[in-house]
């Protein structure tokens, strides 16, 4: 049996340590940016809530300045949110920002940081982004898929247009994870759910609670003497259960394409590309089935999510503007001709359109933090000295609405962006929705590729209003928790077929 007096030191010996160390580091952490004081401990964790950390880090941000500190239980953190100091982090000192924190969640569900999202900077990092920018996001592989996106995309228009014709209200938030859901199986592994009704609510489920499980809060992440919490309270016992549901999920996928006799008429997909990589062992480290698992599962979570979100909000956007619909709108069908389909090569010539999708990306980025980064080795910003291993957050949100950067923030203006260069490839500091610097998005190619097709096509082939009884009003812009920011209530509208003369 344990004496009592074990048990106690037991008990009190982590607090008295960490008095002791978090004294130390007070001492030795004097020029850390200023921030809100928090409790022995837990530090700033219960003034924040998960659901909508990026407007409290926003309002944060306006009582101690646009680079602020907190402290997460024992994981110290920035926050940046002005468009001179994200160029200070994200291009001075891109490599010392480029790092990602070790959470349980990502490290769990990517097979020990082996996807290119969570990898920790290293040269595996930096060879599979060389080669995913090369062989898999590269525009050339991305026109590729032009005919796949193209067929789901009419595919979709019919459904919405029967939607039209019987007069019944569309689900766009619905409508759309389903597209985008889509057009990225058939692009990443070749296969098509839409019709499949038990696989796809399988593959949804599976996605969603994937997403769940990468934004949940583990106690251990941030006060690691406490882990025993997340076992107490089943969040170890749920990051298993999805891990292995995902993980049978990959497998079988990955059967599928080493089958000799499957069909390839249809030619190579992402899978293929992965498994061909492992055959020719290219890279400096020995690339297993678990790196193709891993890099999957990128491409899954990256591309649909954040696709279908901003195309909910440009609609969320467009409904509520329409001045601005009216001219998108006039755009299209102006270059889509008198046709039932606006193509690729038409919708080019729309910059229109283009602002209005920049627009969309300035006010709604789909990832508001962008992906939470952690510094390398510690480094001086701003007259304050980081030191390594501090989580940082650059707030996206908040640098979209700078009134130093941005005339009349909150309005929704597409305008702002006819006649200037401003763009969002990682060089104008102040407007980052792909974030900046090393680990920019890779996936801009493959994002507006989808984006510009299923916008212009629903704008080319309906008229949309409210359903009945409802005005602009009543359509809010709240969100759901989780690293992509999706709007919470699904946007109802209902679409009218539009004759282009065809
Ligand atoms: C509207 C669509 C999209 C938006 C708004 C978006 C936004 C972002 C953001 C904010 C980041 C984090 C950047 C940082 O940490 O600084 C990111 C990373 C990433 N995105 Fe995207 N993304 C989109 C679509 C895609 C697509 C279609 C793909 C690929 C198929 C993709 C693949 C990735 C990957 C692999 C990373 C991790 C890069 C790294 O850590 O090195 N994204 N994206």
């Amino acid at each position: 049996m344990v004496s009592p007096l074990v048990l106690i030191l037991r008990l009190t010996l982590p607090l008295i340590l960490f008095f002791l160390f978090q004294k130390q580091r007070t001492l030795k952490n004097k020029a850390l940016p200023p921030g809100p004081r928090g409790l022995p401990i837990i530090g700033n964790l219960h003034q924040l809530d998960n659901s909508s950390l990026y407007l409290q880090l926003f309002e944060l941000s306006k009582k101690y300045g646009p680079i602020f500190s907190l402290q997460l239980g024992l994981k110290p953190a920035i926050i940046i949110s002005s468009p001179k100091l994200a160029e200070e982090a994200l291009k001075n000192h891109d490599r010392e920002f480029s790092g990602r924190p070790s959470l349980i969640g990502p490290q769990k569900l990517t097979y020990n940081g082996l996807s290119m999202s969570f990898s920790p900077y290293n040269q595996y990092w930096r060879e599979i982004r060389k080669t995913f920018v090369a062989h898999i996001l590269s525009s050339k592989r991305v026109s590729s898929f032009s005919s796949i996106r193209t067929f789901e995309v009419k595919q979709w228009i019919k459904k919405i247009s029967s939607h039209a014709s019987s007069k019944k209200v569309t689900n766009l938030n619905e409508m759309l994870t389903s597209l985008t859901s889509t057009i990225i199986c058939r692009i990443a592994f070749g296969r098509r759910y839409e019709d499949e009704g038990v696989e796809r609510s399988r593959f949804h489920d599976l996605l969603n609670e994937f997403q769940a499980m990468l934004a949940s809060f583990f106690v251990s992440d941030y006060i690691p003497f406490l882990g025993w919490i997340d076992r107490l309270n089943g969040m170890h016992a749920r990051l298993d259960r999805t891990f292995k549901e995902l993980d049978k999920f990959y497998q079988e996928v990955i059967d599928e394409h080493m089958d000799p006799n499957r069909d390839t008429s249809n030619g190579e997909d992402i899978i293929d590309v992965l498994l061909q990589l492992k055959k020719n062992q290219s890279l400096s480290v020995d690339f297993t089935i678990d790196h193709i698992k891993a890099l999957f599962m990128d491409i899954l979570l990256a591309a649909t999510d954040t696709t279908a979100a901003t195309s909910v909000w440009a609609m969320t956007a467009l409904i509520k503007n329409s001045r601005v619909m009216k001219k998108v709108q006039e755009e299209v069908r102006y270059f889509g001709g008198q046709k039932n389909f606006i193509e690729e090569e038409n919708i080019k010539k729309c910059s229109y359109l283009n602002a209005v999708i920049k627009e969309t990306l300035r006010l709604y980025p789909a990832g508001p933090l962008l992906v939470p980064k952690e510094t390398n080795e510690k480094c001086s910003i701003n007259g304050y000295e980081i030191p390594s291993k501090t989580m940082v957050y650059v707030n996206a949100w908040a640098i979209h609405r700078d009134p130093e950067a941005w005339k009349d923030p909150y309005e929704f203006y597409p305008e702002r962006f006819i006649s200037n260069n401003l763009d969002f490839l990682g060089q104008n500091f102040e407007l980052i929705p792909f974030g900046a610097g090393r680990r920019i998005c890779p996936g801009i190619h493959m994002a507006l590729a989808s984006l510009d097709l299923i916008l212009a096509n629903l704008l080319y082939s309906f008229d949309w209003e409210l359903p009945e009884g409802m005005t602009k009003e009543d359509i809010d812009t709240q969100v759901l928790p989780g690293l992509t920011q999706h709007k919470k209530n699904p946007l109802y509208l209902i679409a009218k077929n539009y004759n282009n003369g065809n």
